[in-house]
């Protein structure tokens, strides 16, 4: 047996000697976990003790240089198999050349990994969020669940290989490039994008993506749900909140011909500065809000002070003086998302209280932005 086949037969770890490819010796604890006598493994070749689907494995086990081992499944000889992890060395006893190779018993793992494929595999198949994968320097889609088709209509196997930028609104489609640049820098980026569908509906999903790396490409992850209807929602109350601030306003002026369209142009002005002074978006749209209303404290001003042609006297001007207060208070029953009612006071009081324009954040240098038209009328 030499000294090599008693180390192997004392083991208690499964364990065999092979000589050529072939079964030369395998222990009892080897025996034991395959179902074998150790006799009737002995001259067995050893690829035929591994499933089919796991051979292509066997050369890398037999060269020895595999350090993490090999997962095998091997035959047992009541016509299952047996799942172990396999490692191998090169030994040699006297001019005689042996693999010795050692097999853990993995079935518990594997079959745990298998549950949680199979597990992972039934969400993907039943979630009704989309799942994607797509490379990130090309942009292809790599895969995408069943629910891109439940939502979107298309058939999930004419996708994979194709641009993602394909599924984008035409109009939307050169943000790819924005999008594609934030996940780069931050490893993740969320939003909504706005896609067609297979009938050309726009329908707009919101996307948590991340980059993973998978060997030497990046690929992006993501997990998305179409939010078309609440987007669709918001919008409809945007449209209905505009429309509602420029009729208050047309109510204040329709009863001052003196500054009829003042407040739009105060608006036009202030989201134009805003802008130039690099405002982010979600900022300007208050801002035209509360600049849209910034007279509405007008409404407790009589119709003859606000028209009047003469010089005002000291009680008139003193009504004058109280709308933006009056207004401030008006636009704080209000609950707009956003402080209307303090950047209203803000913009229309700044004739009197210059310190308030604070609420302008960074537009200092521009003290009264109502001024602008005060030549062609004669009221704040
Ligand atoms: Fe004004």
């Amino acid at each position: 047996m030499g000294i090599c086949g008693e180390v192997i037969a004392q083991l208690p770890v499964p364990a065999c000697l092979l000589r050529e490819g072939v079964v030369f010796l395998a222990n009892r604890a080897f025996a034991g976990l395959t179902g074998y006598r150790p006799e009737e493994l002995d001259g067995r070749p050893w690829e035929e003790m591994v499933h089919p689907g796991d051979r292509p494995e066997v050369a890398s086990l037999v060269s020895g240089q595999v350090a993490e081992g090999v997962f095998l499944r091997l035959l047992t000889g009541d016509g299952n198999t047996v799942s172990v992890r396999c490692h191998a060395a090169v030994l040699f006893d006297g001019d005689q050349k042996f693999l010795a190779i050692q097999a853990v018993d993995v079935s518990d793992l594997r079959r745990a990994a298998e549950d949680t494929a199979q597990r992972y595999e039934d969400l993907l198949h039943n979630i009704s969020d989309i799942v994607h994968v797509h490379s990130l320097e090309e942009g292809r889609l790599l895969y995408i669940n069943p629910a891109f088709h439940q939502l979107f209509g298309y058939r999930v196997q004419d996708w994979p290989g194709r641009p993602i930028r394909d599924l984008l609104v035409p109009r939307f489609r050169h943000l790819y490039g924005e999008y594609a640049r934030k996940l780069s820098e931050n490893g993740h980026h969320q939003g909504v994008m706005y896609l067609v569908d297979a009938h050309g509906r726009e329908r707009y999903i919101e996307y948590h993506d991340v980059i993973r790396r998978e060997g030497p490409t990046a690929v992006v992850r993501g997990i998305a749900h179409e939010v078309t209807e609440r987007v669709t929602r918001a919008r409809n109350q945007e449209q209905m909140l505009d429309g509602i601030t420029l009729a208050m306003a047309d109510l204040v002026e329709s009863r001052d011909p003196y500054t009829s369209g003042h407040q739009k142009r105060v608006a036009e002005i202030a989201v134009t500065l805003a802008r130039r002074m690099g405002f982010p978006p979600e900022r300007l749209r208050p801002l035209f809000i509360a600049a849209s209303l910034h007279d509405i404290g007008k409404i407790s001003v009589p119709t003859e002070i606000l028209s009047k042609p003469a010089p005002l006297s000291n009680l008139e001007r003193q009504f004058i003086e109280q709308h933006p207060q009056v207004g401030a208070d008006i636009l704080r029953r209000v609950p707009f998302p956003w402080n209307v009612a303090t950047s209203s006071f803000a913009t229309t009081n700044a004739w009197t209280a210059p310190a308030t324009l604070t609420a302008f954040r960074g537009m200092k240098s521009i003290r009264n932005p109502a001024s602008w038209r005060w030549p062609t009328s004669t009221k704040p």
